[in-house]
């Protein structure tokens, strides 16, 4: 938490007035992240990424975490989110296979895409400061934003440059925008 609150402090002086942010979290820890953004950026609602498959855990005693809760905050200089109104749960974006990961946490590019499209206009620049494979960086420059990553992992670092090379050109078709 306390790298989440430095970044955030860092950011806030340079993010757009207007800036839509999206922050995944565990549903035991949203209230921390969430009291932890609100002072910067005006607090607009949760989504919830529903993964479609279950999860490890208390199998016999807890329902399945077959979700993650993405905190969503928008500036004080109100910007509309952009494309067709979407409900609040997003399904149809399965996690990223374990086979095909190059990160633990790493999030499916399609569902990445739904964001920045959503929150940043074409030509915007979207800020990812917990970069990790690099799929926010990966779904901007496929749809034509520019984009800054900051990932403390030399690995990381390395696989999302070899990531973003490799897709360099492609264009990502743009889904329920
Ligand atoms: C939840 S993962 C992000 C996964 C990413 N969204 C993806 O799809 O691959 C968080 C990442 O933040 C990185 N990290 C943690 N503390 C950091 C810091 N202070 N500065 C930059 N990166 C940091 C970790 O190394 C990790 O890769």
């Amino acid at each position: 938490m306390r790298g989440f609150r430095q970044a955030l402090t860092a950011a806030s002086s340079v993010l757009a007035e207007e800036s839509h942010a999206f922050v995944f979290c565990h549903w035991a820890s949203w209230p921390d992240f969430h009291d932890a953004m609100a002072p910067h950026m005006g607090m607009k609602g949760a989504l919830i990424w529903w993964k479609n498959r279950g999860g490890t855990g208390d199998c016999e005693g807890s329902f399945a975490p077959d979700y993650e809760v993405v905190l969503h905050s928008a500036g004080s200089k109100r910007r509309p989110l952009l494309g067709k109104r979407h409900g609040a749960v997003l399904p149809g974006f399965p996690p990223v296979a374990p086979k095909k990961r190059t990160h633990p946490t790493e999030k499916p590019v399609e569902l990445m895409a739904f964001l920045v499209a959503r929150g940043c206009p074409e030509g915007g620049l979207v800020l990812d400061p917990f970069a990790g494979s690099g799929a926010t960086l990966l779904a901007a420059q496929q749809l034509g934003r520019r984009a800054v990553g900051v990932e403390l992992e030399e690995r990381y670092c390395e696989a999302a440059a070899v990531r973003l090379d490799a897709a360099r050109g492609e264009t990502l078709a743009r889904r329920a925008v």
